[in-house]
């Protein structure tokens, strides 16, 4: 297998801890979505989501559709509540269906709860959330999901900076199949 990149100080889960996961929550969807009265809609979040959002969908074995969405957070100047404000929109009309929003990671939870409040503004039955990463010892803000929505969560992450499996930084290491603790340094 390839070598760790040179930048990484830890590797937090490997690609296979990863792959194993990833193939129980897409069983959890399948099995709680099965039957249900229309596909449910996975809305990856662009750009961290796209790589846990890809292998998610090639393990759920019941009908769905595949969307995104971009969201940005209002850095200093005109807003000053640094609200984060959705600049990538849906494609699919999700009035009446059953939304799963995709994530790498929840963190504050800033965006999730911008999300979760846009997905009910256009009417979607229900919301839940699927993310790869939770670090909860940061959360900020305490999301609700709507009508049946559950939450689905891979790890649990420690609060270090980490990279790789679509995460990044300055838009770097988002390739690493594996994640892991950027070393300071590289950061700093
Ligand atoms: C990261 C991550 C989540 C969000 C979580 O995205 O991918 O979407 O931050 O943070 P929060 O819970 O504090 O809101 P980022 O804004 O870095 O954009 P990216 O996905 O393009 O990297
Ligand atoms: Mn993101
Ligand atoms: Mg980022």
């Amino acid at each position: 297998s390839m070598a760790v990149h040179s930048h990484i100080e830890r590797v937090l889960w490997t690609h296979d801890q990863i792959s194993a996961r990833v193939s129980d929550l897409a069983s959890q969807i399948s099995i709680a979505f099965h039957g249900a009265s229309s596909p449910p809609v996975l809305v990856g979040v662009a750009t961290g989501a796209f790589i846990f959002l890809a292998d998610l969908v090639r393990h759920i074995n019941i009908p769905i559709a595949v969307d995104f969405v971009r969201v940005e957070s209002y850095g200093f100047g005109t807003h000053s509540n640094g609200a984060p404000t959705i600049s990538s929109d849906l494609k699919v009309d999700v009035k009446n269906k059953h939304v799963i929003l995709v994530e790498d990671i929840v963190d504050t939870g800033n965006t999730l709860s911008c999300l979760i409040a846009h997905m009910e503004v256009k009417g979607a039955s229900s919301v839940s959330v699927c993310t790869f990463l939770d670090k909860p010892t940061r959360r900020q803000v305490n999301f609700q999901l709507v009508g049946e929505g559950k939450f689905y969560s891979g790890f649990q992450c420690p609060d270090y900076f980490v990279v790789g499996y679509g995460m990044d930084f300055a838009e770097l290491y988002r390739n690493l199949p594996y994640v892991g603790i950027l070393k300071p340094e590289c950061y700093q």
